[in-house]
């Protein structure tokens, strides 16, 4: 990102939010009830989230349903997730498109049953016109994975001819990432109370502001989405410089604005 007056004036809201939906299972064991019953309570607060994020103009929401390392959870909690999704995206894709969501499922879709790709390319077609908020659902998706296959579709270019090493810059892989030519992350929330990526986007939280909070997702509620965009107003992104820069920076672009 070029760092200017301009784009330090912008940075008063997140354009991008990303969020690691953690603490479904704990939030159904806390109550006696199966880790699935948490999936299915986890689809209300992904409701909520993403309107929350259209009232509040958010220009692109990003959620981590299902990571690459999942597969590893018991059967039984796969094959509900799955069916989860598909039933989800049956269900809920309409009303996205009717409210000018656009929907990409990011991730290696492949390993999916062919039912659940056909209703996420349908998905991607019926919504891909769309201009209000860019809803992308992390799928058997992991920040390694993304990077590798950007470094694959580089890699055949330049083994064609078309492309020369020296010319694979931070730009061009950028531009091979699932979320290529959509704004740079600026706010990653996890939930749950845990502090860690679990392999989430590696590559794009690079100077993305990160937000922990133990509630679990069942329970992030639109005064929890609240409490971490205002953490996110009141810190200072310095993207390498010092405060002094941006703080000249910010009264530049208050008196050309
Ligand atoms: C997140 O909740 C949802 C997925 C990973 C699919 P978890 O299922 O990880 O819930 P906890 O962390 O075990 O409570
Ligand atoms: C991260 O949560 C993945 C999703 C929220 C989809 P996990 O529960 O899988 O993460 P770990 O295993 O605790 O790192
Ligand atoms: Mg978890």
């Amino acid at each position: 990102m070029v760092l200017n007056a301009e784009t330090i004036s912008q940075q008063s809201l997140p354009k991008h939010v990303a969020i690691i939906m953690d603490g479904n299972g704990r939030w159904a064991q806390s109550r006696n009830r199966p880790r699935t019953y948490g999936h299915k309570k986890g689809v209300d607060a992904v409701r909520n989230s993403v309107q929350f994020c259209k009232n509040l103009g958010i220009e692109s929401l990003t959620l981590f349903a299902f990571s690459s390392e999942n597969w590893r959870r018991p059967e039984d909690e796969v094959t509900t997730l799955m069916g989860l999704f598909l039933f989800v995206l049956t269900k809920e894709v309409k009303k996205l498109h009717k409210s000018n969501v656009k929907l990409t499922v990011i991730g290696d879709l492949s390993r999916f049953p062919s039912s659940l790709q056909e209703r996420i390319n349908a998905a991607h077609q019926l919504t891909s016109e769309n201009t209000g908020l860019q809803l992308n659902v992390a799928a058997n998706y992991g920040g390694r994975w993304d990077i590798a296959q950007a470094a694959q579709k580089l890699a055949t270019q330049v083994a064609e001819g078309s492309l020369a090493p020296e010319e694979i810059t931070e730009d061009e892989i950028s531009k091979h990432l699932t979320m290529a030519n959509q704004s740079e992350l600026d706010l990653l929330i996890r939930t749950g109370g845990d502090y860690r990526i679990s392999n989430f986007l590696l590559w794009q939280a690079a100077y993305a502001e990160l937000y922990f909070t133990d509630t679990l997702w069942p329970d992030f509620n639109d005064e929890a989405f609240s409490e971490a965009i205002a953490c996110f107003v009141s810190r200072e992104r310095r993207f390498g410089c010092t405060g002094d820069q941006i703080k000249q920076l910010l009264a530049a672009s208050k008196t050309t604005s």
